[in-house]
């Protein structure tokens, strides 16, 4: 059992593996994407339920634009499906929704229900929601660095002022905390440029389940792997402190 001081504070997941879910089952793609959302939906559930307060979830990669126009196209229509079906109801049970990335990409429709989903959900506390759509962490940095220089230029800040605190401030997390717990799923161990400053410290949980199959067991199962791990940012274990050398 894990007890409430285990539970991470912040999950961020990256949901892979719906393509050889479907190929697999000799469906395509776009029915693996489908089964994947689902999950999704229900991990949302799960993560409330575990009294996990903030969930990341990467749905769409700033690389994944290299992906066939007709596996983008169909991306960009679940989300907008989903965005228009589950809004309501997550607002209903207290989540608020947050979108990082870069929207200005994204088709103009979705851009909108995206800032209507923030907006309705923003007083929200119940659980964070934070899906990364276009989402890239090179990108995040680069972004936080032109504005911080921005900021500079138009002798809004000191140089000698920016460090770690300002700078996660001006990245597309700002007021979320860092993830603790990183889940990959599919049996890929890279990151794939995910929250790449944000998660210097995270605990790294791989697992082969293929997305569509996450469940909430698979979901406890990382949560323990979780409190089982002792964090110490460079320091020494706990148990070494006060025992003669
Ligand atoms: C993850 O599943 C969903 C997205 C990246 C949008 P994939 O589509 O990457 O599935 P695999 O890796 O091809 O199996
Ligand atoms: C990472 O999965 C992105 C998302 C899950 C949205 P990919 O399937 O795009 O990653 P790679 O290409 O295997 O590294
Ligand atoms: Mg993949």
């Amino acid at each position: 059992m894990t007890s409430a001081q285990n539970i991470p504070q912040h999950v961020a997941i990256i949901m892979d593996g719906n393509g050889r879910w479907a190929t697999a089952r000799g469906l395509s793609r776009t029915e693996g994407h489908r089964k994947g959302a689902e999950a999704a939906r229900h991990v949302v559930t799960s993560a409330g339920e575990l009294g996990i307060p903030y969930l990341t979830l990467f749905a769409f990669s700033s690389e994944n634009w290299n992906r066939p126009a007709d596996e983008v196209s169909d991306l960009m229509s679940l989300l907008r499906y989903y965005l228009k079906k589950e809004t309501a109801e997550l607002h209903k049970n207290g989540a608020r929704i947050r979108v990082i990335g870069d929207r200005a990409a994204l088709p103009l429709d979705i851009v909108k229900l995206i800032e209507n989903a923030e907006s309705l959900t923003r007083d929200n506390a119940k659980i964070t929601v934070v899906l990364a759509l276009n989402y890239g962490g090179r990108q995040d940095i680069v972004f936080a660095a032109k504005e911080l220089a921005r900021q500079v230029k138009a002798g809004e800040t000191d140089i000698a002022r920016i460090d770690e605190n300002s700078f996660s401030r001006h990245m597309m997390t700002g007021d979320i905390p860092d993830p603790d717990l990183m889940i990959r799923t599919s049996g890929e161990s890279r990151i794939s440029n995910f929250l790449l400053w944000q998660m210097a410290y995270a605990e790294l949980y791989f697992t082969d389940t293929l997305w569509p199959d996450f469940s909430k067991k698979d979901l406890e199962r990382a949560v323990a792997f979780f409190a089982g791990r002792e964090r110490r940012y460079g320091g020494i274990s706990a148990q070494s402190h006060g025992v003669q050398g």
